[in-house]
């Protein structure tokens, strides 16, 4: 995918990955990535520094590891990524920052932002399709008068509807003059201060002698509509229509069939069993906020039939599927938020950051259904109502990417959303939310392969409460 991104005709810069596992012994990775992985890519054209140091107690601890990739980011001049997902702005956070991590995105609060320039960090403001963290944040800058050069806007995760409909990064800068910011600086922070903060400031990021002729133009610097757009001195875009050519590598067969669960999975092995002879236990439950990356830990009390405890009222079952290594393993819990009904399930192949399979449902045979759907077609998002497929999106490429055109993914994308609100859901972007179930570096309380993760104690929890 860097090497797709080097191809094309528009700027595409990556950071190198540092957290593969993102939080060791917490999960298992198809792939683990090594100090000596990130030397390596800090050398390849394109990179600019190393991404999301995620494992933020791998940092204030002195992990060797992670030392070890940003002392190799360093020595290449290039910039360490943060990701600090704790609201702990204490001792812990400054010894974060003190490791390296030049950059967060993870702040959801005012404070957030402050502290992360106070502490020399650049603060990235994020407007996800769902996470809405600019509103809260950029106050820092509108009301506080912190100095905005400090500041970078960003959009984090952003399914393919979001990018075809709404946009990708006019959309975060329309949403942030119309959050008060001044469109000069909120064009700053998506230009200029991005282009400092990765070092390229004297190639890119302003319209000046010297710098490639990267411009778009826009007739009205509120609602910025994208009228032209110029990429290394070319008109590559005009009026909506793209004017030249997107190349694309062939992808390997080996990027292809990823999805290894083993024998077909049956309804029992989505079941959470109780303790003999009880008729009902006390759960722990991922709470999911509208919204917001991060979950809450809640709990309910739930009836046990047949030796299995069963989701009630707003909670549903999720399990999440071993997929990379065929061992086949399947590890149960409970979410709340969705607001599904009926027999639903949906699985997605997509579930940062091992990318194993997440499957949440109301009903445990159509959640086996959906898992062997995506272990068949190589990896997507699927939804089923009552034993029928509701919408499937094909993502061939590792599970998680497709080589159809963005307009036919997004097509897709907008059914998976409807058939999601078909079975009762109401949340915002419900489909984001569900992809990050297993990101076990954000708290309260996530899935793995391994169980129930408390995201705030980095622990592995039993899903019944005292047991
Ligand atoms: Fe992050």
């Amino acid at each position: 995918m860097h090497d797709e991104g080097l191809m094309q005709p528009v700027n595409i810069f990556t950071q190198m990955p540092s957290c593969a596992p993102s939080a060791p012994g917490l999960e298992t990775t198809g792939f683990e990535i090594s100090a000596d992985d990130v030397a390596e890519a800090m050398a390849w054209p394109g990179i600019v520094g190393l991404g999301e140091m995620m494992n933020f107690p791998g940092v204030t601890n002195g992990d060797p590891q992670m030392l070890a990739e940003m002392a190799a980011t360093a020595r290449a001049g290039k910039t360490i990524g943060g990701h600090y997902a704790s609201p702990d702005l204490g001792p812990a956070f400054h010894a974060y920052a003190a490791g390296g991590p030049a950059d967060d995105h993870e702040g959801t609060r005012e404070v957030d932002a402050v502290m992360r320039v106070r502490q020399g960090m650049r603060a990235m403001l994020r407007l996800g399709s769902a996470w809405y963290d600019v509103e809260t944040q950029i106050t820092a800058i509108t009301e506080l008068g912190l100095d905005s050069r400090n500041f970078i806007l960003c959009t984090d995760d952003c399914h393919s509807g979001t990018l075809i409909n709404d946009g990708h990064m006019n959309r975060v800068l329309r949403h942030a003059i119309s959050c008060g910011c001044d469109p000069m600086v909120a064009l700053q922070m998506a230009t200029i201060n991005t282009a400092t903060h990765f070092g390229l400031e004297r190639e890119l990021g302003s319209i000046a002698p010297g710098r490639r002729a990267d411009v778009i133009f826009t007739s009205d610097l509120t609602t910025l509509p994208i009228n032209r757009v110029m990429a290394r001195g070319k008109t590559v875009a005009l009026n909506g229509k793209v004017l030249t050519d997107c190349p694309h590598v062939a992808w390997p067969e080996a990027a292809r069939r990823t999805v290894r669960i083993g024998a077909d999975k049956i309804a029992t092995e989505f079941m959470v069993a109780a303790p003999d002879g009880v008729d009902a236990v006390v759960v722990r439950v991922i709470g999911v906020i509208e919204n917001q990356a991060p979950t809450k830990a809640l709990e309910a009390t739930l009836p046990v039939r047949d030796g299995y405890v069963i989701a009630q009222g707003n909670n549903c079952h999720v399990s999440l599927v071993e997929r990379h290594r065929a061992r086949g393993s399947v590890s149960n819990a409970f979410v709340s938020g969705f607001g599904y009904e009926g027999n639903m399930a949906i699985a997605s192949t997509v579930a940062h950051d091992s990318h194993h399979m997440i499957v949440v449902g109301t009903c445990h045979e159509n959640m086996a259904l959906a898992a062997n759907r995506l272990a068949e077609v190589g990896g997507g998002v699927t939804v089923w109502n009552d034993g029928v497929e509701q919408a499937l999106v094909e993502l061939p490429i590792a599970g998680l990417m497709s080589d159809a055109p963005a307009i036919t993914v997004a097509a897709k994308a907008d059914q998976i959303v409807q058939a999601m609100a078909d079975c009762g859901c109401t949340l915002n972007n419900a489909y984001m939310q569900h992809s990050l179930l297993a990101l076990v570096v954000i708290p309260e309380l996530r899935i793995s392969d391994l169980g129930l993760v408390d995201v705030t104690r980095f622990e592995i929890t039993p899903v019944l409460k005292g047991v």
